[in-house]
């Protein structure tokens, strides 16, 4: 008899597990579909992504001038292990072998970034590097060669140290300047070949981390995404109004200015007279400027509101909204960790991000430009073989990337995704010791070597790639030109 009265508590207790909201959302989360890359649109873009500072390293040679985070990096203290990005994975010297890598993935696209100090060692006051130009034409040639078309990002994070000294970068209207001439050097030398372009790597964040925050380097870029969703800490109304008042103030803060010419009704009706207004001149340059809507999608957090309820102070910033985010509710977690402890594993949140914005702008194309993981510090000591069987990324791509399916089953127009990253790199304040590469790097030799989620991934590109897998141009050309220059001024 006691037993069965045990049993049935056991019985009892598994129920009230399963009907736990929480549990319920984890198990189905987990579940694993099937990814197929037919499941994705003919000329599907799909690729990896990296960054100029992250994985160039040749921080000095060939007439590269420095940049802010070869100078900040070197200060003692600021980076994890005080790492830099002085040799990084040697990209520069090594990108042949890598553009072999990325062909026997079987990607057709790959997103990198132009270093500013590379082409422009002291900006626009001084001379163009030609060695500078030669590298990328060299790259650029080099993937085409293979198929595999080049994604570019102008800006990510690494901005000439002459504009620091000079006025601060960004914080000085001057900087349009700056950026447009940049813009207009690399349209003029690889504009012919490049079909995709994008300007600024998350200004959104850059704004917030560098500026507001004023950290000492003024541009960090926290390790953290460009677009996050946001779920409310509550089931009421004041923090469902905190949900549309996260989003708007993190994602449309950005294109509803170059979508509809002016910033969002959202932050228009919290902030004011303080927004500052468009003339009628910029507004139509702005205005439907863009050919289609790049996000770096991550994670989800949790949003409560701060206008009407207490908030831990220092959350009720107008720049996020006046919102608190957080990843837990009750005592549990919003999703799995993941190295950033603000990124957490909650694969719906690409699903729902899709929508927002396929509802918010009318179903323009969109591209997902980064969405990758790298595994939560561990108790032990890992070492190479524990690095190289990443089932945990596996499961990471798998499940959002079936979330992305769905989105796109259910008719949002996404036209491509890119993995963060092909190999493990420098990341900002965390140095080398995080790892998001589909590739591993050891750090003595630089040798690159596929993980399990390499494999996988090419599994996924090669087993089924049928007429899917050609990447013609999936857009209209634009006047790019007038977009970069707007673009700019409006989203800093
Ligand atoms: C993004 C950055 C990218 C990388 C990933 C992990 O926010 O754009 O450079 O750091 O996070």
């Amino acid at each position: 008899m006691r037993l069965k009265i045990s049993q049935l508590f056991f019985f009892f207790f598994c129920i009230v597990l399963l009907l736990h909201p929480s549990l319920a959302q984890t198990t189905n989360e987990h579940e694993q579909e099937d990814v197929k890359r037919s499941q994705f649109p003919d000329g599907f873009l799909f690729g990896t992504s990296t960054s100029s500072y992250q994985i160039e390293g040749a921080y000095l040679e060939d007439g590269k001038g420095l940049n802010n985070w070869d100078v900040f990096t070197h200060i003692p203290g600021n980076i994890k292990n005080n790492d830099n990005g002085d040799i990084a994975d040697n990209h520069y010297h090594q990108f042949l072998e890598d553009i072999e890598l990325m062909q026997s993935l079987g990607v057709n696209a790959y997103r990198f970034s132009i270093s500013w100090s590379r082409i422009l060692p002291r900006g626009r006051f001084g001379e163009v590097n030609t060695r500078g130009i030669s590298f990328y034409n060299n790259l650029i040639d080099n993937l085409l060669l293979k198929g595999i078309e080049p994604f570019v990002t102008i800006h990510h994070h690494d901005i000439p140290q002459e504009l620091e000294d000079r006025y601060g970068s960004w914080l000085s209207p001057l900087m349009q300047e700056d950026f447009l001439y940049f813009a207009e050097i690399c349209f003029k030398s690889f504009g012919h070949k490049i079909k995709y372009w994008t300007t600024l790597n998350e200004p959104n964040l850059f704004a917030d981390m560098a500026y507001m925050r004023g950290c000492q380097s003024r541009v960090v870029p926290s390790v953290s995404l460009q677009i996050q969703l946001y779920e409310p800490y509550r089931d009421n109304e004041d923090d469902q109004k905190a949900v549309s008042r996260a989003l708007a103030f993190q994602l449309a803060w950005v294109f509803d200015p170059i979508v509809y010419g002016d910033y969002p009704p959202e932050m228009r009706h919290y902030l004011g007279s303080v927004l500052p207004r468009f003339s009628q001149e910029e507004i139509s340059i702005l205005k439907g400027s863009i050919d289609f809507i790049a996000i770096n999608h991550y994670s989800t957090l949790y949003a409560k509101d701060c206008i009407h309820s207490a908030c831990i102070p220092g959350w009720d910033r107008p720049i996020r909204g006046f919102v608190y985010t957080t990843e837990e509710r009750d005592g549990v977690l919003i999703g799995d960790r993941t190295a950033n402890p603000r990124f957490f594993v909650v694969p719906r949140g690409m699903e729902k991000i899709i929508n927002y914005v396929k509802e918010r702008y009318n179903n323009m194309p969109m591209i997902v430009t980064e969405n990758g993981f790298a595994p939560p510090p561990q108790q032990k000591q890992q070492d190479q073989q524990d690095l190289l069987q990443d089932a945990e990324r596996i499961n990471f791509h798998k499940s959002y990337l079936a979330a992305l399916a769905r989105a796109i089953r259910n008719g949002a127009d996404v036209r491509g995704y890119f993995v963060w990253s092909m190999i493990d790199n420098f990341e900002w304040i965390d140095g080398y010791s995080v790892r998001y590469g589909l590739y591993y790097v050891d750090r003595q030799t630089l040798k690159r070597m596929p993980k399990l989620s390499a494999k996988w991934y090419k599994n996924i590109l090669t087993v089924d790639a049928t007429s899917n897998s050609n990447s013609s141009n999936i857009f209209k050309r634009k006047n790019t030109m007038s977009t970069v220059s707007q673009a700019s001024k409006a989203e800093i």
